[in-house]
């Protein structure tokens, strides 16, 4: 018999489908629920989730493919969303976007293993520009000093 729960990965697929009273038509929500607690969606829990719901890999591999959001890879820890739109490059976006690389040593929408920066359009900060956003708070006429005082305290929560 193969041991599928050998992961903490796997066991937490295995109480999301038992969350979800392991039915297949729940799927989405089941796959959602590992994704947000986990942040991408490894083979081991997808097998996992195949066989507590009782359907094929190809099947569930069909859903995450088809839906952009499933990540398949371990994301950046943290992630830095600036706003490459005009208002805030107006007021030097692309200036906070090359300072923001240089310090973090990462390229905007390259990913990253810590840190990683993602270009947005318009996070409706627009008069408080250049904007930037980090796991859902905003922050407004940020600088190259802001940018490492705000890296560094979302690191810090996380750690
Ligand atoms: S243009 Fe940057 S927040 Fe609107």
């Amino acid at each position: 018999m193969v041991t599928l729960l050998n992961t903490v990965e796997d066991k937490f697929a295995r109480e999301a489908c038992r969350a979800h009273g392991d039915q297949a038509d729940e799927l989405l929500e089941i796959l959602h629920d590992v994704q947000h607690e986990k942040g991408h969606l490894s083979d081991s829990a997808l097998r996992t989730i195949a066989q507590a719901l009782n359907i094929s890999r190809a099947e569930i591999h069909g859903v995450v493919s088809f839906y952009h959001d499933y990540k398949r890879e371990p994301g950046a820890k943290l992630t830095l969303h600036i706003c490459r739109a005009e208002a805030c490059k107006a007021v030097g976006a692309d200036t906070l976007i090359t300072e923001a690389e240089t310090l973090l040593d990462v390229k905007l929408d390259e990913g990253g293993a810590e840190v990683a920066l993602a270009a947005a359009y318009c996070l409706g900060n627009c008069a408080l520009g250049p904007a930037i956003m980090v796991n859902d708070k905003l922050y407004g006429r940020v600088d190259r000093a802001k940018i490492n005082a705000i890296t560094a305290k979302h690191m810090a929560q996380i750690s």
